[in-house]
C-alpha cells in the first residue's frame, strides 16, 4: 500500500489567500459599524410622534377624565387618530390586550403603534407590579395615567415618585429599579431603536413564563404593526 501522503506545508499562495480573506472580512465589518453609525445619526427623520405634543396629550386625558383609564385611553387613541394621517403613521385602534413580562415586573400592554424607530403603549396593571427596567437602546418616556410609579438608581437613597400627568424620562441606556404601586397605568412611548429592546421583552416569556399563547399574540402584533408601517414608509 502506498504510504500516506504527508500534509503539504502551507504554500505561500494559501497564505496569501487566507490574508486576503480575513482583510476582505474585517473590511466588511468594519463597513457594517460605519453604516450602523452612521444609521444612528439620521434616525430621528423617522420620528413622527412629539414627546412634548404626547406628554400635553397624557395630561388633558388625566385633566378631562380623571381615575377614569377607560376614558382616558379612548381620549387618547380617538385625539391620535385625528391628528396623524393614515398614510403618515398606523395607529391601531384594535384594542388588543397582552400580557408583559419583563425584568421580573408584569402588566398588560395595548400596543398602540409598534415601528422600526418608535413605540406606542398603554401599559399597567391593576395590582401593582415591581422589577428592573432594562437597559434599552430608546428613549422612554413613561406618562402616567392613573396611579404612581416609583423608581430608583444604585445610588439614590430615596425614591423618585411619578404621579398622573408627570413623564418619567428614562433616556437610552439607563436601568433603573421601579414599582407600579398598587394599580398604575401609563401611556409609554419610546424612540430609538425598537427591535434591539424585543429580547427584554421576550426573555421573562422564554425563561419563566412559558406562556406561549401570550408570546405568539405580542409577535403576531408586533410584527403586522412594524410591516404595515413599512409598508407606507413609516420605518
Ligand atoms: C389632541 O391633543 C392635543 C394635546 O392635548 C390638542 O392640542 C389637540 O387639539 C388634540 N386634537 C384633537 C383633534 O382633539
Amino acid at each position: 500500500m502506498p504510504s500516506k501522503p504527508k500534509s503539504p506545508e502551507p504554500q505561500p499562495e494559501a497564505q496569501k489567500n487566507w490574508l486576503v480573506t480575513w482583510a476582505t472580512r474585517l473590511g466588511i465589518f468594519a463597513v457594517v459599524i460605519a453604516a450602523l453609525g452612521w444609521l444612528d445619526t439620521i434616525k430621528d427623520r423617522w420620528y413622527v410622534f412629539e414627546p412634548g405634543f404626547l406628554h400635553e396629550l397624557a395630561q388633558s386625558a388625566v385633566a378631562t377624565y380623571p381615575g377614569d383609564t377607560r376614558s382616558m385611553i379612548n381620549h387618547i387613541v380617538t385625539n391620535l387618530t385625528e391628528t396623524y394621517p393614515t398614510n403618515t403613521i398606523r395607529i391601531n385602534t384594535n384594542e388588543e390586550w397582552v400580557f408583559n413580562n419583563a425584568g421580573g415586573a408584569m402588566g398588560a400592554m395595548y400596543i398602540i403603534h409598534a415601528s422600526i424607530t418608535e413605540y406606542l403603549i398603554i401599559f399597567g396593571t391593576p395590582l401593582g407590579t415591581e422589577g428592573h427596567s432594562g437597559i434599552h437602546t430608546a428613549d422612554d418616556y413613561f406618562h402616567i395615567l392613573h396611579g404612581e410609579q416609583w423608581a430608583f438608581k444604585p445610588g439614590a437613597l430615596e425614591m423618585e415618585r411619578y404621579t398622573p400627568g408627570m413623564v418619567h424620562l428614562m433616556p437610552r441606556g439607563v436601568a433603573k429599579q421601579y414599582k407600579m404601586h398598587e394599580g398604575c397605568w401609563a401611556l409609554e412611548y419610546a424612540r430609538g431603536w425598537i427591535p434591539l429592546m424585543l429580547p427584554f421583552g421576550f426573555a421573562d416569556t422564554l425563561t419563566s413564563t412559558l406562556d406561549v399563547p401570550t408570546l405568539y399574540s405580542t409577535v403576531r402584533i408586533t410584527a403586522r404593526e412594524m410591516l404595515g408601517n413599512l409598508l407606507i414608509a413609516k420605518i
